[in-house]
């Protein structure tokens, strides 16, 4: 990272060191994903592509047991005892709030101190110093580096200094990304997917796993099925920018016989980018790309054929005067769900969004929140669960929490057959 090539002279050495990584960030991601790893187990968290199914299985068993255990006193006390020797720095340097909260829960819920970093303007980096040098100044305090960033690769290359540090006998922590840029962010899709394997179990709190509406909603759609499979996802909205739609869609495509639809203007800014769609395309994903919701796919117009629907904010904030002046010449009103567009969807289609959404453009206006179907207060809550699932995963603590879970639900199990919660456990009936 030292040499300096004669070429590189105007760059700054935060670009330097973005660039000392370029060869290793190139790569395919099967590549990099065993550098990521520790004995089988996550280690860094770069990229939604890391999870496999099987990971996104274990991973929701264990956000469901934690969040039964935090419904007892007992079961928090033992939760947060699991990691109260660690501490982890939140270095949020672009504006948060759900995720910067749901990591900030979901360490308090494993008794995990936390500290932030959020203004750079507060820290050593307006006395020069380069991210580089801050997360690895960070790396000697802390135990796990949850990071968010404008920069693209900055998570990823971050991960690869502390592989080196390791390497050279350094200390090395976790990172976790936590949005970069407007490439990826996979620990939202993680919730994302958690709260579509919830809604998709088809199951209703507090009934018996008996008691499912699968029965109920086949009479309508008899080949309805549960789980994400063979299902058709629509991504309304900013879908060029929004790095949460990348993540997703990519894990989505993991998911046998899967349609994703993407409904957005086509311009090269707002619309779905050549490398996701390659992507896509490259795994015999079907996919399809229309200006608004009443065009017909397959027969059908979008809005009536969606298992789910994730909406997403026009990101103003990132557009040149030039882009603002284009946009302003398109009929972004599509980009909005109405009510009477709702009511023209399958009565079971979760209606997700990442938030936040824009007030001022209203692309979900709060008419929609009681409907059933408005899943988004409930993606967020889960958001907690999920990472909290995580950060056991990464620390190693995950088969601690099964085993007390286990343990404590035979007991509770034993001592009240009629527990109210007793019969939401897991493969249970539980709520999004
Ligand atoms: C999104 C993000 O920052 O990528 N929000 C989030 O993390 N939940 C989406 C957005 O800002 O529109």
């Amino acid at each position: 990272m030292s040499s300096q090539p004669a070429e590189n002279c105007e760059l700054t050495q935060d670009e330097r060191d973005l660039l000392f990584y370029e060869s290793r960030i190139v790569r395919p991601v099967k590549m990099k994903v065993p550098e990521f790893k520790r004995n089988e187990h996550l280690r860094h968290v770069i990229f939604s592509r890391q999870f496999s199914v099987d990971t996104l299985e274990y991973l929701a068993e264990t956000a469901d047991k934690v969040r039964m255990l935090s419904k007892q006193r007992s079961g928090q006390d033992f939760l947060i005892n699991l990691l109260h020797h660690k501490r982890a720095m939140l270095y949020f340097t672009q504006p948060s709030t759900r995720t910067f909260l749901s990591f900030m829960s979901a360490c308090q819920i494993l008794g995990i101190t936390c500290n932030e970093v959020r203004d750079p303007s507060t820290s050593s980096e307006t006395k020069g110093e380069t991210r580089f040098d801050s997360i690895r100044m960070f790396s000697s305090y802390f135990d796990l580096i949850i990071m968010r960033s404008k920069l693209a690769k900055l998570a990823e290359s971050c991960a690869y200094l502390m592989n080196d540090l390791e390497v050279s006998g350094n200390r090395s922590v976790p990172i976790i990304n936590a949005g970069s840029g407007a490439d990826e962010h996979p620990t939202q899709s993680l919730l994302d997917i958690y709260t579509l394997q919830r809604t998709f179990q088809f199951t209703e709190a507090g009934s018996s796993p008996m008691a499912s509406r699968l029965h109920e909603l086949r009479q309508l759609h008899p080949e309805l099925t549960t789980g994400l499979a063979g299902k058709t996802y629509g991504f309304c909205g900013d879908i060029g920018r929004g790095r949460t739609v990348r993540s997703l869609a990519s894990l989505l495509a993991k998911y046998e016989g899967v349609k994703l639809i993407f409904i957005a203007p086509d311009d090269p800014t707002l619309a779905l980018r050549d490398d996701l769609r390659h992507r896509l395309q490259d795994r015999g994903i079907a996919i399809s790309e229309v200006e608004h919701f009443d065009e017909i796919v397959d027969g059908v117009p979008v809005i009536e054929q969606l298992d789910a629907l994730y909406m997403t904010r026009i990101q103003k904030e990132h557009d040149s005067p030039a882009e603002a002046e284009k946009f302003a010449q398109i009929d972004l009103s599509r980009y909005k769900l109405t009510r009477g567009l709702v009511d023209r969807m399958k009565v079971y289609a979760p209606i997700l969004h990442p938030f936040p959404r824009d007030q001022h453009f209203g692309e979900i206006p709060p008419e929609i929140d009681n409907d059933p179907r408005a899943m988004y207060f409930r993606q967020a809550r889960n958001g907690m669960w999920i990472r909290a699932a995580l950060l056991a995963s990464v620390f190693g603590v995950d088969h601690q929490i099964s085993r007390f879970f286990e343990q404590q639900y035979s007991e509770w199990h034993h001592y009240n057959e009629d527990d109210v919660w007793a019969p939401s456990l897991p493969k249970g009936p539980l709520r999004p």
